[in-house]
């Protein structure tokens, strides 16, 4: 199975295990990139009611189909169910995120939803975080000051070359960054001034993690 039959069966798994609990009150969450397109795909076949949406980019709330209704956060008291990729993930169910660059809408929604269910393919598994380099958004004017912060921790970090993220900053990619507790790591880099979120996913790590490989889908729950 190619890597993208296997996000499809993923994200095919997740709206399976969701389906049943969703009714008219629903909000979803919907996060941003390949995998998470695969979802939005079956969400927009099925017709299902359900409250509406809320979006961690803009790239996602294009795909949305007209039937579902878009959200802002500020609008709801919390998100029920929250889907998203990944680019790494461990077995705590920590997470790297942001090659897409929604890092941060995606933590706030994270962090606003009951449950955050992570859609993956098994080549996304580290034991140790920090093979996909670390992305941080960053306030344009900060961006050397935090990049010298960020070597001093031992991480290369490199500037995302002609992107701007949907809330107008700008990308570090940090590749090679030490991140044997990532909490810390996570804490530690969003105390930089300027820094505006990190990508590390450890404050607030997936509830369940539907891992997609050769055999068809596995779905791995943390216990609360
Ligand atoms: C976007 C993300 C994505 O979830 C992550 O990059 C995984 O993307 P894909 O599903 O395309 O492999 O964090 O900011």
């Amino acid at each position: 199975m190619n890597q993208d039959l296997k996000k499809k069966s993923s994200a095919i798994a997740a709206f399976e295990l969701i389906l049943p609990k969703l009714n008219k009150d629903t909000v979803l969450g919907i996060g941003t990139g390949s995998t998470t397109n695969f979802f939005i795909e079956e969400l927009n076949a099925s017709k299902v009611e359900i409250k509406g949406a809320v979006c961690s980019s803009a790239a996602s709330e294009s795909h949305l189909s007209k039937n579902i209704t878009i959200i802002s956060l500020n609008e709801v008291h919390a998100i029920d169910f929250y889907i998203d990729g990944a680019d790494e993930y461990n077995d705590r169910f920590e997470l790297i995120k942001g090659g897409g660059g929604a890092l941060t809408r995606e933590k706030i929604l994270a962090y606003s939803s009951d449950m955050f269910i992570c859609i993956v393919d098994d080549s996304k598994h580290s034991d140790l975080l920090g093979k996909f380099p670390l992305p941080i958004e960053v306030i344009e004017i900060a961006r050397s000051a935090i990049s010298r912060e960020v070597m001093k921790m031992g991480g290369r970090p490199v500037y995302r070359n002609d992107f701007i993220t949907d809330n107008g900053n700008q990308i570090i990619d940090v590749h090679n960054m030490p991140m044997d507790i990532p909490f810390e790591v996570e804490n530690k880099i969003n105390n930089i001034p300027g820094v505006v979120e990190n990508g590390i996913f450890s404050n607030r790590k997936a509830d369940v993690i539907i891992k997609a490989n050769e055999d068809g889908n596995e779905v791995l729950c943390i216990e609360k």
